[in-house]
């Protein structure tokens, strides 16, 4: 046992390196044990790490080592890797010659209980030929590649060479590492992909349609571009209209301006979670995909909302310029509603009230009209024991400026205000009745 974790900790470093010391930290919690490269001269301690799952190799240079890329495990050492429990391999903060990782794929081809494998901040020196990787069918499907830096993918070798591996990759993560396109030919080899991250890169409208070329990514459901280099709401919409497997999409924090002209563009009719959070947009189309569940528009300019989603569960329309409640019983489904941080001069309780599924509804922080009959809306929402976060501190009056500032819970609801009201109300129809009345006596039929 104690001779197999040695073996895993070698293999960590990425090859049976002779003259590599570790010092490590078992996790127990996470079953992680993480470990740095050490002098040659220091204690070895990786066998407490015996019943870890997830190994981490943590800071280092490993230039060093890249002369052993010739290494290929040996038979011995093949029967070992086969036999070990490890699903997790991290690399974090660590500079890697290129030129390593076709061998260290090599081992782990012969780790078939590795399923994941991770690159946090890592910066990969020199580019390779991977030809010689070509053959390898890892059991890998899910790579995470995080702040990483390496020359394009557009610059080298045809990455397509790697097929036979990576047409079984479910679940792709490459997030803040100036990725600016996808090329079209190493798309078309994920054809079991069905997650794909890449939030905080340099995509722009014209890759976005070169990327998502026709064939590329065929399974793919979940795509999330969340805050990129995107500026134009159609074009992104024409090239990801024909991803017909897609459900969740993320768009947030790209910045859309203003759209001249309303597209005639369709999202892909599977799309049940969408997000365009803070994006710049003024106006929602109304012609979203029917079925969609969830829809955050929160941190946007919208003023008015025309829009019907009959599947509707979850509307975040937090920060955003709104006058007044939008007409929710065109989502009837609803369970979950946010309103906070508009300009939202008072509650429609009656309209709410008719949302059978509301379980939340987060409206503070607006501008709140603190009339007798408003502040009586707000309490009948209440009585119904809402989830109302944020009840009462996020609840102020902006007007009558009597009440400017004051907690809508605080304004003094004394019955002689909302009589005075009654009052005039009372007043008005006798006025009515006696004009009629009037008209009646003027023009008897
Ligand atoms: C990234 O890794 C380098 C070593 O390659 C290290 O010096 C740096 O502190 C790391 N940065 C972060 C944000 O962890
Ligand atoms: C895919 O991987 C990412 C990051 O590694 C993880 O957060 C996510 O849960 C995974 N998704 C699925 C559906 O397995
Ligand atoms: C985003 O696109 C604009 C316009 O094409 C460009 O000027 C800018 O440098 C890009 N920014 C990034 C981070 O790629
Ligand atoms: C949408 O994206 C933002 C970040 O850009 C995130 O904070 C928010 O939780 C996402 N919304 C949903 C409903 O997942």
């Amino acid at each position: 046992m104690c001779r197999t974790q040695a073996f895993v900790f070698l293999f960590l470093l990425g090859l049976n390196l002779p003259k590599a010391k570790g010092n490590c930290d078992f996790l127990e919690s996470q079953k992680r044990c993480v470990c740095s490269l050490l002098e040659q001269s220091a204690v070895q301690n990786y066998l407490q790490c015996l019943p870890a799952t997830t190994y981490e190799l943590r800071g280092g240079n490993l230039e060093r080592f890249a002369g052993f890329f010739k290494i290929k495990p040996s038979p011995e050492m093949i029967d070992i890797l086969e036999a070990l429990q490890v699903s997790k391999l991290v690399f974090t903060d660590l500079l890697v010659p290129e030129i390593l990782l076709p061998a260290a794929m090599e081992f782990v081809f012969y780790t078939p209980s590795i399923s994941e494998l991770e690159f946090v901040n890592c910066t990969f020196l020199q580019t390779t030929n991977w030809e010689h990787a070509s053959g390898l069918n890892l059991k890998v499907s899910s790579l995470r590649l995080h702040r990483v830096t390496a020359a394009a993918l557009d610059d080298r070798l045809d990455m397509s060479i790697l097929r036979r591996w990576l047409k079984n990759v479910e679940n792709l993560t490459v997030t803040e590492s100036q990725v600016t396109s996808i090329p079209c030919k190493i798309g078309k080899v994920f054809t079991t992909l069905y997650f794909l991250d890449v939030s905080g890169n340099h995509f722009q409208d014209q890759s976005i349609s070169t990327s998502f070329c026709q064939g590329a990514f065929p399974q793919l459901q979940v795509l999330k571009l969340r805050h990129n280099n995107l500026t134009s709401y159609d074009t992104v919409c024409k090239a990801l209209g024909q991803q017909n497997k897609l459900t969740h999409l993320d768009l947030s924090q790209n910045n859309f301006p203003q759209r001249l002209s309303s597209s005639s563009c369709m999202w892909p009719q599977t799309l049940r979670v969408f997000n365009l959070s803070n994006t710049g947009l003024e106006h929602i189309d109304p012609a979203l995909p029917p079925n969609i569940e969830i829809l955050d528009l929160s941190a946007n300019k919208v003023c008015t909302l025309d829009l019907s989603l009959l599947s509707l569960k979850e509307l975040y329309l937090s920060n955003n310029r709104l006058q007044a409640v939008p007409p929710v019983n065109r989502f009837p489904n609803l369970e979950v509603l946010s309103l906070d941080q508009n300009q939202i001069s008072h509650l429609s309780s009656k309209e709410l009230l008719n949302l059978k599924h509301l379980q939340s509804l987060k409206a503070g922080h607006n501008l709140y009209h603190c009339s007798c009959s408003h502040i009586r809306e707000i309490q009948d929402l209440i009585a119904k024991q809402f989830l109302l976060p944020g009840w009462p501190q996020d609840y102020t009056c902006k007007s009558p400026p009597d009440y400017q500032d004051f907690l809508v819970k605080d304004v003094p609801l004394s019955s002689l205000q909302c009589n005075k009201a009654l009052i005039r109300h009372g007043s008005m129809i006798i006025l009515l009745i006696s004009c009629l009345q009037l008209v009646l006596y003027m023009f008897p039929v």
